[in-house]
């Protein structure tokens, strides 16, 4: 009996199907949360006041919640506890809540109702939390970054897979084989994350992270520590003893790894103590 000849991987044709729909701009891109949009609006404009976006805000239990809980972050903020969505943008600063916002509308956007990808994204979160944890402890150590910042960087650097995810929902010989589905996600999935992010209106500094998080090559544009290595680092730390390619890494050759400059996480285990803090910082706030 001849044997059942498997379906072909239909890698070349996924690529340019993908191209075709960025190029017509009907990529399926996911959405920020209605309350975000409208709170983001409210920030930009010059004469908006913090209590114009809490009244917003308030509207989504969930993102308001979110927001209190951000705010009540030691790390961040203060260690007197706010209650009030006003109160939270108040210690947040209005400044900074625009990336606040953001930081809070993540989970929604990494949550699916299409049940055959919907591990993969609750994965996907999961490893996004990790590697904002990470790369916020790190942030730490430079002064000329903002933890925040890195917090949100860590937390979208991968945010480019949904989009190839949700494509890859079309084609059952994807979804239904995670190497294949792994092979055309790390393709293009940084690509793809900076359309998105430009869709969105994110800063500069935070397309580059997504674009440039794998590219361990890239030409930094100065010799001062970025949020590109930030993410790089925590990305690669994240893999820690797992089956990901990034887990056998001689630290030691990783520029990222050389620009930081911190001796202990050079080498494999050096890590622990950054791992516990990031830990307890993720579950502060995420
Ligand atoms: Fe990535
Ligand atoms: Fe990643």
């Amino acid at each position: 009996m001849e044997a059942e000849k498997k379906p072909k991987f239909p890698v070349k044709e996924f690529v340019a199907d993908i191209k075709e729909d960025i190029l017509h701009d009907r990529l399926t891109l996911p959405t920020l949360p209605d309350v975000a949009l409208e709170a983001l609006l409210v920030v930009n404009d010059a004469d908006s006041s913090a209590d114009d976006v809490a009244r917003i805000v308030a509207k989504d239990a969930a993102i308001a919640a979110r927001l209190v809980r951000y705010a009540n972050c030691p790390i961040f903020h203060g260690s007197d506890p706010v209650t009030s969505v006003s109160r939270a943008i108040t210690r947040i600063g209005f400044d900074s809540v625009k990336q606040a916002i953001y930081l809070v509308s993540m989970r929604d956007v990494f949550k699916t109702g299409i049940a055959i990808i919907k591990k993969r994204m609750d994965r996907l979160w999961q490893h996004s939390v990790v590697v904002a944890s990470k790369a916020a402890m790190l942030a730490e150590q430079f002064p000329q970054l903002e933890k925040d910042t890195a917090l949100l960087a860590g937390l979208i650097h991968d945010v480019g897979v949904i989009p190839v995810l949700l494509k890859a929902k079309d084609y059952e010989v994807l979804y239904t084989n995670e190497k294949n589905l792994d092979k055309v996600v790390s393709g293009l999935h940084m690509a793809v994350g900076k359309i998105l992010l430009a869709h969105w209106k994110f800063e500069p500094v935070l397309m580059e992270v997504v674009a440039l998080h794998d590219h361990l090559d890239r030409e930094p544009p100065s010799d001062e520590v970025d949020y590109v290595d930030l993410v790089q680092v925590a990305n690669i730390l994240s893999y820690t003893k797992s089956s990901h390619p990034y887990s056998g890494l001689d630290r030691t050759k990783v520029a990222a790894f050389q620009r930081l400059g911190i001796e202990e996480l050079m080498v494999p285990g050096g890590e622990a103590k950054l791992m516990q803090q990031s830990r307890d910082l993720g579950s502060k706030i995420f």
